[in-house]
């Protein structure tokens, strides 16, 4: 009898079976130790490394300054579960938004940002393929495109006369909040020009404007418990009622902006050739209306509390070292001549200027990180190994800051550094990223830039701007501990004094 009689039928594709897992369970324990993770500070359980970045008195951007400090420019924090990888000097930056971009330009799933782009589709928080390249093309050609931006600046040249009318009438007597001056300025051009009418920041939906719709939309896409403890948090979102302000909140901006779009279809067979046309009557014929809504949402939350912070923080360091208004203010008089404003063209003569603003955005980049970024295929950054679904956050504050690039006092308001370093924000130098680079990169930094240009330029030819109390000096320069923009802890109140 041969012996194979004697085995059961099952026994070879069961052997087979075991063979094969023992190959696969070695081949992944063989990778697994093989891969090498950047190093991080030791976590809590559950919490992971939360009590590191927003337990300590300094603000969160500091505190992982300070972590870099110890455990390197890539380092591996953990969010809850959620882990991520934080990039803090110019090199390991060029590594991610440069050499990896292709491979680190997609964005992280939230609940939030999901549902305020409604369902993605938008050109920010969009997953980086066709459909964000699209949306990313229509804004810069119909919100950044030559056309748009010279009506843009128009309405900016028309609110920053309105602005100095009224400060004209007070001045040298009465305190001016800039916070509030430079957001309304902000707010009232980005309307006008996305909507064709800056009455729609005023315009309500269900008792509450525009714009306060707007920022609410922005605190909720700063994320929920979910985002970052996936595994139960879901039932936190329900039961602290964060589900329920996220529907009410994407109802309200859906409902406001619907009625806008309403307006525009209205009135469209009804314009004349005279009339400009707005950022939204060029998409209407291309675009649906959730395309558009996505977009406003990135027009809104993009440009008007980045601008708004770059201008407070500018004015903050101008007004807090005299020398440096003093001699600002000399360039631009000098520039300007004896015309009763500042013209566009007169700001390319002004380097001063130009450095004074880099300088500010150095020190204080409005966003501290970059937009969460995730990883789409395996890398190796540093000798380290960046995994596919990692996220990924830059920091903005900590690069700006580092004492192997800005070796000349990294902390102090320094101008006149910019005349030794060539710096600009179009993706060469990655010494000072406030704009981000790459793929991902903000596309309306130059507007943003020369918008801060001209209105500062402006308020400082007209008037010298003195603290209410004490010695300009003394300017507090306290930071508020928020996320995700750095912003002063006290408001920005000063006092002008017209110049003849
Ligand atoms: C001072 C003003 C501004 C600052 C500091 C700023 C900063 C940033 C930063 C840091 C990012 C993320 C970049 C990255 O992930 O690499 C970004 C993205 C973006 N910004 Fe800006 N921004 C400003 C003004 C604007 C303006 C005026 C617009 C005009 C609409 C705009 C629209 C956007 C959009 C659409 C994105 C997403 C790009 C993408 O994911 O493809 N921003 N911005």
């Amino acid at each position: 009898m041969e012996i194979i009689s004697f085995i059961p039928s099952w026994f070879l594709p069961a052997t087979l079976f075991l063979f094969l897992t023992s190959i696969f369970m070695y081949v992944l324990r063989w990778r697994s130790s093989s891969i090498k993770l950047p190093p991080g500070p030791p976590r809590l359980p559950v919490i992971g490394n939360l009590h590191q970045v927003f337990g300590s008195k300094d603000n969160i951007y500091q505190n992982v300054w300070n972590l870099s400090q110890t455990y390197g420019p890539i380092m591996l924090l953990h969010f809850g579960t959620q882990p991520f990888i934080v990039i803090s000097s110019t090199e390991m930056a060029t590594q991610v938004l440069k050499t990896h971009d292709q491979k680190m330009c997609t964005r992280p799933y939230s609940k939030a940002s999901k549902r305020l782009s409604f369902n993605y589709m938008d050109a920010a928080f969009a997953p980086y393929n066709d459909h964000w390249r699209d949306m990313r093309k229509v804004l810069a050609s119909e919100f950044l495109g030559a056309k748009r931006i010279r009506s843009y600046k128009n309405v900016l040249k028309h609110e920053i006369e309105c602005v100095v009318r009224s400060l004209s009438l007070n001045s040298s007597s009465t305190t001016v909040n800039l916070d509030e001056m430079f957001l309304s300025l902000i707010n009232n051009v980005v309307c006008k020009a996305a909507l064709g009418d800056h009455t729609y920041r005023e315009k309500t939906f269900n008792g509450r404007t525009l714009m306060e719709i707007v920022d609410e939309t922005a605190v909720m896409l700063q994320g929920s418990f979910s985002d970052n403890f996936p595994a139960f948090a879901w039932i936190l979102d329900e039961l602290t009622g964060w589900n329920r302000k996220l529907d009410k909140c994407f109802n309200d901006f859906d409902g406001i902006l619907q009625m806008v779009l309403h307006d525009h279809l209205d009135r469209k067979d009804t314009k004349t050739s005279d009339q400009e046309n707005d950022f939204v009557d060029d998409c209407i014929s291309r675009l649906t209306s959730d395309e558009i809504k996505a977009l406003l949402m990135n027009v809104f939350n993009g440009s008007t509390d980045t601008t708004a912070t770059t201008m407070i923080w500018a004015m903050s360091f101008i007004v807090k070292n005299p020398r440096v208004m003093q001699k600002l203010q000399n360039e631009i008089r000098s520039c300007v001549g004896g015309k009763p404003r500042v013209d566009e063209s007169d700001i390319n003569k002004m380097t001063y200027l130009k450095m004074v603003v880099k300088e500010s955005l150095r020190l204080h980049p409005p966003v501290g990180f970059l937009m969460t970024r995730e990883c789409i295929s395996h890398c190796e950054i540093g000798g380290y190994d960046i995994l596919p679904g990692t996220k990924v956050l830059v920091s903005s504050w900590g690069i700006g800051r580092d004492s192997r690039t800005w070796k000349e006092d990294p902390t102090e308001f320094l101008p006149e550094r910019f005349e030794n370093i060539q710096v600009d924000f179009g993706g060469k130098s990655f010494e000072m990223i406030p704009f981000g680079e790459g793929r991902r990169g903000c596309p309306g930094y130059n507007l943003a830039v020369s918008t801060v240009e001209f209105t500062i330029a402006n308020l400082l030819y007209l008037f010298n701007w003195e603290t209410q109390v004490g010695k300009n000096e003394d300017l507090d320069m306290k930071l508020a501990g928020g996320f995700p923009f750095i912003r002063r802890a006290t408001p920005l109140c000063l006092v002008p004094n017209k110049y003849n």
